[in-house]
């Protein structure tokens, strides 16, 4: 299943964790409308961008804040990730039919692989941190 929130994604900081889990379930609200056929996801890509740079802005201070060494690197994929999103808003807008494929596609690698891989990384980091 896609949009399933499974435990090992937890990187139990707690605000990052709630943050995760609403960027699945708004991931989701996109996945379910266009499953349905439904033609106007611009609101849905709208409201993922304006909470995924919301998060991103969020976890970059926590990064600054505790030194994090791949910092400009993490920014840097959170970038590149919302300048993806808004690709396909764009895309979406012209009515390239195309672009729905791409978008699950694109859905699965962030929310499976950055948030499962880059920000886990971090949050080990953190955990390590706060045990020495
Ligand atoms: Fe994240
Ligand atoms: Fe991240």
């Amino acid at each position: 299943m896609l949009f399933e929130w499974k435990d090992s994604l937890n990187v139990l900081v707690g605000v990052v964790d709630h943050q995760h889990q609403l960027l699945f379930e708004l991931g989701s609200r996109v996945h379910k409308a266009m499953r349905h056929g439904e033609t106007d996801l611009a609101p849905l890509l709208d409201n993922l961008i304006s909470y995924a740079r919301l998060h991103f802005e969020h976890e970059e201070q926590l990064m600054a804040v505790y030194h994090y060494p791949h910092l400009e690197a993490h920014r840097h994929l959170h970038g590149s990730l919302v300048a993806r999103i808004v690709a396909f808003r764009d895309r979406f807008a012209r009515g390239d039919a195309g672009v729905t494929l791409d978008i699950m596609l694109f859905l699965h690698e962030w929310l499976g692989h950055h948030l499962g891989k880059a920000d886990i990384d971090f949050a080990s980091f953190l955990h390590e941190r706060s045990a020495a």
